[in-house]
């Protein structure tokens, strides 16, 4: 079931070659960003390219409810009146933030040291997800949180009155713990502290560096150390949203198990902490090149082509690089299920608590078309059939999580038999063009009966 209305089941297939541009839609990380921090700013922040999927509007009406003005002018252009650090107002009702995790944290961080009290709430993905993992270091601060039992939503949070800046090594590497506590900071007097073992993606730090918040992140043995000095004032910025590397990666996998493809993915951030994926690719041998690498906003910028690779190889995944491709696990395993030999895929535990456990959604389906897979808690591994050598040829379950659905509609033009997803509607809450970008570059995905 889609948490937005009925399922849409879709069937991909085998069918012709995959050419032409694909651009995908704005950074979802970013995204969620750009309008929690223009919230906190006094003034208006303009925001061009903003990702308009279901995750991203959850968190707009989100920043309305907490009383900053967000309008959409159009063309993924849009605008948001802050409130400033500290200005927040309490909600009269409930906050939904659907499905998503990093909406629902990063807001928790935000309010945490206000003095007002909120509810929040979400589809049935989003509340079985752990938060504990956020609501622990937002104690330090002295915000209470009153949720369902393991930490779960329904929750209701009440802001700290006379917050305290707190010191915290983040326990699992989570972007979305360190920036709910980095959020969390802003409203403290004082300097709060987060210690992370291992980087992961940095954009709060970059983008509270450029919102003008005295922020400066530090490599030591104990790891990154974030210092950011609580009560700013930020400032209203203009922000170019680049394009989502996330998403990047299903137009150029597609590419990739498509006989004769060659698809250009143009404007993809490959920062560091988010294109692991596709370095992972080249050792595979995948024929993936970055064209016209640049710089744009102090990120490095590359155009993707990704060309029909019928001979890559499995490797052995290095732990250290699963933060920078965290999201990018299910699509790679589909990749991995075409090469010849193992994919190893160590050092993942975090995969078992996103929208689904993702290990399990894509074990189950690659298992029922025929690919071998052996999993333990952090761990999985794929046996590789070769190109042309996965039955596929059944319907697998999406769980409400948009990467899993996306994953096996790759999965499924490169079967023998056509893949049918039981339900295609969660890919809305990150990539909603997905659909018409697919067709337009001769995927053969149809909307279908089950
Ligand atoms: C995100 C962080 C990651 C990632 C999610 C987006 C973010 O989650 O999986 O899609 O924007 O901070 P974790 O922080 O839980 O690893």
């Amino acid at each position: 079931m889609s948490g937005h209305g009925a399922p849409i089941p879709m069937t991909s297939r085998k069918g012709p070659t995959l050419k032409g541009v694909a651009n995908v839609p704005g950074d979802k990380s970013i995204s969620h960003r750009s309008l929690i921090l223009g919230a906190l700013s006094v003034g208006e922040t303009r925001i061009v390219g903003l990702l308009e999927g279901q995750d991203v509007l959850d968190t707009g009406k989100a920043m309305q409810a907490f009383g900053a003005e967000v309008n959409d002018h159009g063309g993924g252009e849009w605008s948001v009146h802050g409130v400033g650090v500290g200005g927040f107002s309490e909600p009269e009702s409930v906050i939904d933030c659907g499905n998503s995790g990093t909406g629902v944290r990063l807001i928790m961080g935000a309010m945490a040291t206000s003095p007002i009290t909120a509810t929040f709430t979400g589809d049935a993905s989003l509340n079985g997800r752990p938060m504990g993992r956020v609501t622990d270091p937002l104690a330090l601060f002295g915000t209470q949180a009153y949720g369902r039992q393991g930490g779960r939503l329904p929750m209701t949070l009440v802001g700290a009155k006379e917050p305290v800046p707190a010191r915290y090594t983040t326990p699992v590497p989570s972007a979305q713990v360190k920036s709910a506590v980095l959020l969390a900071g802003l409203n403290a007097p004082g300097q709060t502290v987060v210690i992370e073992k291992e980087a992961t993606r940095d954009h709060s730090e970059r983008m509270l560096a450029g919102f003008g918040a005295e922020i400066s992140v530090e490599t030591t043995p104990e790891g990154r150390v974030i210092t950011l000095t609580g009560q700013p004032e930020l400032r209203p910025q203009h922000i170019v949203v680049p394009r989502d590397p996330s998403s990047a990666a299903f137009p150029v996998c597609a590419a990739l198990l498509v006989e004769g493809s060659d698809v250009l993915v143009p404007n993809i951030g490959l920062n560091p902490t988010r294109a692991g994926l596709f370095y992972t690719l080249q050792e595979m041998g995948a024929d993936l090149t970055f064209e016209n690498p640049r710089e744009e906003g102090g990120e490095p910028v590359a155009d993707l082509r990704a060309k029909f690779s019928p001979d890559m190889q499995g490797i052995e995944v290095p732990p250290e690089r699963a933060a920078s491709m965290i999201d990018e696990y299910p699509v790679l395993s589909v990749v991995a299920a075409f090469a010849k030999g193992q994919t190893i895929m160590r050092g993942v535990k975090e995969l078992r608590v996103k929208e689904s456990d993702r290990i399990d959604a894509m074990a189950v389906g690659l298992r029922a078309a025929g690919v071998t897979v052996d999993e333990g808690e952090d761990w999985w591994i794929v046996e590789g059939r070769g190109f042309g050598d996965v039955p596929g040829g059944v319907t697998v379950e999406s769980r409400l999580d948009h990467r899993i659905a996306m994953s096996f509609l790759v999965f499924g033009l490169a079967t023998n038999k056509p893949i049918t997803v039981d339900d295609a509607g969660p890919i809305a809450t990150s990539f909603p063009i997905f659909e018409t970008l697919m067709a337009e570059l001769g995927a053969s995905i149809t909307r279908s009966n089950v």
